[in-house]
């Protein structure tokens, strides 16, 4: 049943989750939250949806389960921003009220087309076979808005499982992302075949609402990504084609995926007119902890930007008391410079800088801490410079009690976080190596620190590290400390 609120139709679905967020009662106080990181205002939240540019705002929606902390039937939140640090909650856009969308709206994009803000999304729904059992549906669906309240079309779902070939799963089947060429649109759809292998399917559109498949883009050829692509991404930077996906249930190799669900990307050259993409083997996106299901756009001033989940699917990183769970990470910038995928804060985050100070050719032998350099908010550079020694280590968010951890293996080029005393109170994964890119001197460490975050950014955005914290804000001492003697230099913002 809908009811009409002004000339918008909201459906009672639509209407509670709006209401439910707006109740005092279920407000939750700024101090709770980061400063600068997307947060649901209240219950869950999962996959950065529809990261797009419309009607001069930047607009990122999300999935979102407003009634618990924990995953449930899917809607999709959304927030705004002018510069990607600030960002204004909006009314909730999407919530699961049409049959073909009934168990949830799950992940999906946005782009402009005639004026309108579209947004292309699974609808998960439950379907009666021909022999009387039921068994789950997932296809796309799309609705038209005006950044602020969306419609669905009367045509959903508009792309289904039907249009693949027999050996394309149709449960499977889901987070569309969009873009347009000419005057085509292309949709890249997860998905996987029979033999439990992950891959990205391609459909083509003149009008959005009528699509035809084209064909396999990417597929798990030897096995080893993954059973299920979820959350596909593909563009082109800087001369390449590049094609992000989250394969499920993958194994660690050396190094590599340790995060189980992961989060890769492929660079490769894809050849437009016969859609044949040549693509390398995949690569790690974020050596953190807390990182999955990345999404793209490109700005009108031509960047291309990543946001991402700052939280993985095994993990609950957060105090008993707390009423939301998860977060986006820091919007990046995305190059590619000598064959390196770079990602680096974006610039805007800059503005935001107080309080600076910096300290150069700093001795640290056995433990040391500078007056200055302390704090929880911060955008903190440490350049780790010539000297004896074999293990560096920076402590972060520090006090008695609480301390998370960086170290620098110098011989064996590994690099180590570890949150085992950031306060987390479950048996969950704590600690992660991974092979710096090579003996490279000086070593530059950039961290970027929000109240529940800590985001790594070797090198100028060579290797990025996510992970979320859980530590009371009184821990806010730094700590470095060498088993030998090395010079440092030490750059620190206050933010916000
Ligand atoms: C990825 C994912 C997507 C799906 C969504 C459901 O984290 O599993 O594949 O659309 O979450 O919330």
């Amino acid at each position: 049943m809908n009811r009409k609120t002004g000339d918008q139709s909201v459906s009672e679905k639509l209407e509670r989750a709006r209401e439910y967020e707006k109740n005092r009662q279920n407000e939750i106080s700024s101090e709770e939250k980061p400063v600068f990181h997307i947060t649901p205002p209240i219950g869950w939240m999962n996959d950065p949806n529809g990261f797009s540019f419309y009607d001069g705002k930047i607009h990122l929606f999300y999935q979102y389960h407003p009634y618990t902390r924990e995953w449930g039937p899917m809607h999709w939140g959304h927030s705004v921003s002018e510069d990607m640090i600030s960002w204004e909650n909006l009314p909730v856009a999407l919530a699961p009220d049409e049959k073909y969308d009934a168990l949830g709206c799950f992940s999906g994009s946005a782009l402009e087309a005639n004026g309108k803000h579209v947004l292309l999304y699974t609808g998960v729904s439950r379907q009666v076979l021909e022999d009387g059992r039921e068994e789950e549906r997932q296809n796309q669906c799309i609705a038209y808005g005006d950044g602020i309240s969306y419609e669905k079309s009367s045509k959903n779902p508009v792309v289904t499982g039907e249009l693949m070939p027999e050996n394309c799963s149709r449960i499977d089947f889901r987070d569309p992302k969009v873009w347009k060429k000419g005057d085509t649109y292309y949709l890249i759809v997860g998905n996987k075949n029979a033999e439990q292998k992950g891959q990205v399917v391609l459909f083509s559109s003149k009008n959005l609402e009528d699509w035809k498949f084209e064909t396999v883009l990417a597929e798990n050829s030897e096995g080893k990504v993954g059973t299920m692509w979820e959350c596909p991404d593909f563009f082109a930077l800087d001369e390449k084609y590049f094609l992000i996906c989250s394969p499920q249930n993958m194994k660690a190799q050396k190094y590599e995926f340790h995060n189980g669900n992961n989060s890769v990307y492929f660079v490769g050259d894809y050849d437009e007119n016969t859609h044949t993409f040549q693509k390398e083997m995949p690569k790690t996106l974020d050596y953190g902890l807390d990182f999955y299901a990345p999404q793209t756009t490109e700005l009108p001033d031509g960047r291309r930007i990543l946001i991402a989940w700052m939280k993985s699917w095994d993990a609950c990183v957060i105090p008993e008391e707390q009423k939301w769970q998860g977060m986006m990470t820091l919007p990046r910038e995305l190059h590619y410079v000598n064959g390196k995928l770079y990602q680096k804060p974006v610039e805007e985050l800059k503005n935001y800088r107080k309080n600076s100070c910096r300290l150069e050719n700093q001795e640290v032998s056995g433990t040391v801490q500078f007056d200055e350099v302390k704090g929880r908010i911060l955008d903190l550079t440490v350049e780790i410079c010539e000297g004896v020694f074999d293990e560096f280590c920076i402590e972060l968010a520090h006090n008695q009690e609480y301390t998370t951890s960086y170290t620098y293996y110098r011989k064996k080029q590994i690099m180590e976080v570890n949150r085992t005393y950031c306060g987390v109170t479950r048996d969950i994964v704590c600690q992660r190596a991974w092979k710096l890119p090579e003996q490279k001197e000086p070593l530059k460490l950039r961290f970027i620190m929000d109240r529940q975050s800590i985001e790594l950014f070797i090198n100028d955005g060579e290797q990025v590290s996510t992970t979320a914290i859980c530590t009371p804000m009184e821990a806010e001492e730094i700590v470095f400390c060498c088993d030998g003697t090395v010079k440092i230099n030490v750059e620190k913002h206050e933010l916000i």
